[in-house]
């Protein structure tokens, strides 16, 4: 760094973190709560791994996670209520008193400290019932139903939340029937139903940020996208086509209908390629068209490398992982290993270059404010004999992808917020307790929950200074 000043980050900066609902809460049916298609995703692991039964127990938990926020200097909590405990049923006439207090309680009492709250409405985690009684978000009643939702919490927390995030992830989202929620049935092929899905909740998205700009003016409100950065595998036009091809289907047609309200003519291609078609009723194009998002939540973690390839084994295709011989786009494409860069023991290679390339593609295309609502580490700690978690890996990790942000900032792009993924050992969505965000360590195992000791680690004191400083440590280090 030629000046130290320079990794001094925006004044009003949001340094913050983030969990999910049912990533942390536990209390999964507790106080009226209702089942999530999260739940029953963990549960159908409970075998293998942690579930949300109990999860970190951040439901009775709160008040001491809060104080150690507070302690790490959190300007920013990024984290989600579950639509379940709001309306158990998600579409509930009158609310569920209990659940709704709880979230009055996080909020007032980040408030307390100082601490701006960015509240997802919805994180993978939609209520049963909808699934079973018109199988959730293939129907577009359940625009409706997210819609009366976000309107209640609007009109709840409204006074104090002054950010919002729609949907977590959607396009994820629709590739997992569990995670979505989706009941089997021989008359409804999973393929095409999936799109409508995407469709449908395009619209609840647009319905629900403009419900917000009406309802509270000082508010704003985005949805967050997984962000996957492509690199071609070699400087064979095919793999710089196909490399373009996946970043373009899965991360920018996905921004392009958030900002523009259309399907990119590539997607529509994509469409027909995998024989399916979306059902537009007349007023969709409109409702689409006439939402803005504030700003783009990324959650980043990880860069691809892509090869062209076409495989025509049909069931080598359905594997969505990213791990190197993935096959994707209907085989044309394997993901390869970047001999360039380090991979996490779930196979995630580590990329920090990547996420200053992804932020200036995603600004430079769209000129609107970012949020970084997720980037971290799921790495598998160590806590010492004398309860300590010397997380090295993950201090790294922290440094070196903040001094890519700091410097995407420096070519231009806003930024007003980062928050680190997970403020403290979450459920993976995928992998259960052991593999591990947090910058505070829980003492639990998979199947063993202990006493849910809290306990910070190495990377807890470095943010904590990082934050301090206003990022300019970050140049020292
Ligand atoms: C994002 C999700 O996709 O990735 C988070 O929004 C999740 O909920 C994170 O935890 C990391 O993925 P995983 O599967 O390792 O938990």
């Amino acid at each position: 760094m030629e000046n130290n000043k320079e990794l001094t980050f925006p004044k009003d900066f949001l340094w913050g973190a983030g969990t999910s609902a049912f990533q942390v809460e536990g209390a999964y049916l507790e106080d009226g709560k209702g089942i999530t298609s999260a739940d029953l995703h963990s549960l159908q692991k409970s075998d293998k791994q942690a579930d949300t039964k109990v999860s970190v127990d951040f439901y009775h938990k709160y008040e001491e996670d809060i104080k150690l926020m507070s302690e790490l200097g959190l300007k920013s909590y990024r984290f989600s209520i579950s639509w379940a405990r709001i309306f158990p049923n998600g579409n509930d006439r009158i609310p569920n008193k209990l659940g709704v207090d709880f979230y009055d309680k996080i909020i007032n009492l980040l408030l307390d400290n100082n601490i701006e709250p960015i509240v997802t409405l919805y994180h993978f985690d939609i209520p049963q019932n909808l699934v079973e009684m018109y199988n959730g978000w293939a129907s577009r009643k359940c625009i409706d139903d997210y819609e009366a939702y976000a309107k209640y919490c609007f009109s709840k927390y409204g006074d104090r939340v002054k950010y919002w995030i729609t949907i977590n992830e959607q396009r994820v989202l629709a590739e997992s029937k569990s995670l979505i929620g989706f009941k089997e049935n021989k008359n409804i092929n999973w393929e095409s139903i999936r799109h409508q899905m995407n469709h449908n909740m395009y619209l609840a998205n647009a319905k629900v940020i403009k419900l917000c700009h009406k309802m509270l003016q000082n508010a704003k409100i985005g949805p967050a996208i997984s962000y996957l950065t492509t690199y071609p595998a070699s400087s064979k036009p095919e793999d710089v086509f196909y490399a373009k091809q996946l970043e373009d289907i899965w991360s920018f047609a996905t921004i392009d209908m958030y900002c523009y309200g259309d399907y990119p003519s590539y997607y529509k291609q994509y469409m027909k390629e995998c024989n399916v078609s979306v059902e537009y009723d007349k007023s969709d194009s409109e409702i689409l068209k006439n939402a803005k998002p504030d700003f783009i939540g990324i959650n980043w973690y990880q860069t691809a490398t892509v090869k062209y390839t076409n495989v025509l084994d049909k069931e080598l295709n359905k594997n969505n992982s990213l791990e190197p011989t993935t096959i994707l786009l209907n085989g044309k494409i394997k993901i390869v290993k970047n001999e360039n860069l380090n991979y996490t023991n779930w196979g995630w290679p580590i990329d920090p270059k990547g996420f200053r390339i992804a932020l200036r593609k995603i600004y430079e295309r769209y000129h609107i404010p970012i949020i970084i609502t997720e980037n971290g580490l799921g790495a598998e700690d160590t806590l010492t004999e004398s309860k300590n978690i010397h997380d090295n890996y993950r201090i790294e990790f922290l440094k070196n992808h903040l001094i890519n942000v700091k410097n995407a900032i420096d070519d231009g792009v806003e930024i007003l917020s980062y928050n680190y993924w997970s403020f403290i050992d979450i459920l993976s969505s995928s992998n259960g307790i052991n593999k591990r965000y947090g910058l505070v360590y829980v003492d639990r195992d998979e199947f063993n929950e202990k006493q849910l000791e809290r306990i910070k680690k190495d990377s807890y004191y470095f943010y904590k200074d990082i934050i301090k400083s206003n990022g300019f440590i970050l140049s020292k280090k």
